[in-house]
């Protein structure tokens, strides 16, 4: 089975533009048959509900894109995988790029998230990636270990086993840059053998591993197929339905 995970990031602002993407997301993947994979949405937390009730159909699912690691309580501001779970979603993106870069979330932090996601019976997809600075200093698979074995500390098998794990190196995020597919495959094989180093090797394979950063259709056989990864996590290419449906039929056939 292969994930196509759209992230739809801070965008569709207008309920109008939502409508629109609602109706076309409809119109686009009514012929699909996804008996094999799996679409999932992550929309912003404040349309849910909307996306929620009007999407959630079929095999198409819907998450958010962040969670605090608290249930519920005196926590301005924040959105807890316990409200999402509330609003019928079914995934949670956790530790992706942005939320490190622009607010210091750390791979410690993510594994406070991916065990409330757990705790309320969300399926977290969990974003590890080099820096450009790490990748050109050698230190690319330092770096992705370590965001890893942090992100799992404590956590069981049964639960590693459940974990999306989506490899999106920082620098191909939003730059139309792509890893090669020797280089995925690299990171591919170095992921499974932290998994059978902190677990064992049957977590290792189990593990759904998949691609993100600049993913569009006619890249889709280098970052996914040829690496043999379990799916793409796409940002900028699922704000139009047409170009996101593109990349699961590139992927499904
Ligand atoms: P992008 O974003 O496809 O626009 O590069 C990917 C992501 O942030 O998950």
């Amino acid at each position: 089975m292969k994930l196509i995970v759209g992230n739809l990031k801070m965008n569709l602002l207008s309920s109008k533009d939502r409508e629109k993407y609602i109706a076309e997301f409809k119109k686009e993947t009514k012929d699909l048959k996804l008996s094999e994979n799996r679409i999932i949405l992550c929309v912003p937390a404040i349309h849910l509900e909307g996306f929620t009730k009007k999407l959630h159909i079929r095999d198409i699912a819907i998450g958010g894109q962040n969670i605090f690691w608290e249930d519920e309580g005196s926590y301005t501001g924040e959105i807890s995988a316990k409200m999402l779970k509330g609003m019928e979603a079914e995934y949670a993106i956790i530790g992706h790029s942005e939320r490190r870069k622009y607010f210091g979330e750390t791979s410690g932090d993510a594994n406070l998230k991916i065990k409330a996601a757990f705790r309320n019976k969300l399926t977290p997809i969990y974003c590890v990636g080099e820096t450009l600075e790490e990748k050109n200093g050698g230190n690319a698979e330092e770096a992705v270990i370590r965001q890893v074995s942090e992100a799992f500390i404590g956590l069981s098998e049964s639960q590693a086993r459940a974990v999306i794990v989506a490899y999106e190196p920082i620098w191909s995020v939003g730059s139309d840059k792509i890893p090669t597919s020797d280089e995925i495959l690299q990171m591919k094989i170095l992921i499974k053998k932290t998994f059978a180093k902190l677990y064992n090797a049957d977590i290792a394979e189990k593990i759904s591993l998949l691609y993100g950063g600049s993913v569009k259709a006619e890249f889709v056989q280098q970052v996914c197929l040829k690496p043999g990864l379990d799916g793409v996590l796409v940002g900028r290419e699922s704000l139009v339905p047409k170009d996101f449906v593109k990349i699961v039929k590139a992927i499904q056939n």
